[in-house]
């Protein structure tokens, strides 16, 4: 969800405005998503390499957190929404990591939208405690090594259950991927938007899926 810095800039607004405006862009979004069928929706919200941001900002973004949980939790409930969180939350402050806890456990029942939001999230310390978690069971001898495939691997992962992305929407026209679900987007559809974030809408998502929908997605297969 990028371009909340360049938004708040052009207008001489500090950043903080920006991401104000990115919250309130995740909530038409999410609201978009319900409308257009979608089951699954994650969300890049905190990068592990956002804890280098200066502490001003990694504060009014923690802050941003802590007050969108609190005061969307019950709208996401009752819109049928199931939140889950993925990456190292043992970062946050206690009482947000109790916020984030309590609204998993209360919309656990929820299948209209699978939200996921990914924070202090990074794909490569994500792979790299899969393999760590992985090592522990063969040293402790509860696993051979030659059991070790694709699946046993994906289990470890933050998204174990969840099914692969299809496709992966970067906005604010960065084309990179940043260290987001690395393995999981193998065969994902990569959409770029040059509209910055806090601009995003239900029209912005029509046209991603439209451009979508036209791709011919072969999951490395010959043409039939
Ligand atoms: C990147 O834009 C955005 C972030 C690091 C924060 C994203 C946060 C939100 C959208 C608001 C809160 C979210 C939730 C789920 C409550 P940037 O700051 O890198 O902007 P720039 O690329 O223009 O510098």
């Amino acid at each position: 969800m990028d371009g909340n810095g360049r938004w708040a800039a052009s207008r001489h607004l500090p950043r903080l405005a920006g991401h104000r405006e990115g919250a309130r862009a995740v909530r038409r979004t999410i609201e978009a998503a319900i409308d257009q069928g979608i089951g699954w929706l994650t969300l890049y919200a905190f990068s592990s390499e956002n804890w280098r941001r200066p502490q001003a900002e990694v504060t009014d973004l923690t802050g941003l957190l802590r007050q969108y949980i609190r005061s969307e939790l019950a709208e996401l409930a009752e819109a049928g929404v199931r939140l889950r969180i993925i990456g190292e939350t043992a970062r946050f402050p206690a009482d947000i990591r109790a916020d984030l806890r309590a609204a998993e456990a209360r919309t656990a029942g929820n299948t209209r939208l699978n939200l996921t939001i990914a924070l202090s999230y990074g794909a490569r310390a994500e792979l790299a405690a899969a393999a760590r978690a992985l090592a522990r069971d063969v040293r402790a001898g509860t696993r051979d090594p030659e059991t070790i495939d694709e699946a046993a691997l994906a289990r470890q992962l933050f998204t174990a259950g969840m099914p692969d992305p299809d496709l992966l929407i970067r906005t604010s026209g960065e084309r990179r991927l940043s260290n987001f679900l690395l393995w999981q987007c193998a065969y994902a559809e990569f959409v770029f938007q040059d509209v910055l974030w806090p601009d995003y809408d239900a029209a912005r998502l029509a046209e991603a899926l439209a451009e979508f929908a036209g791709r011919e997605r072969r999951f490395g297969a010959r043409p039939g």
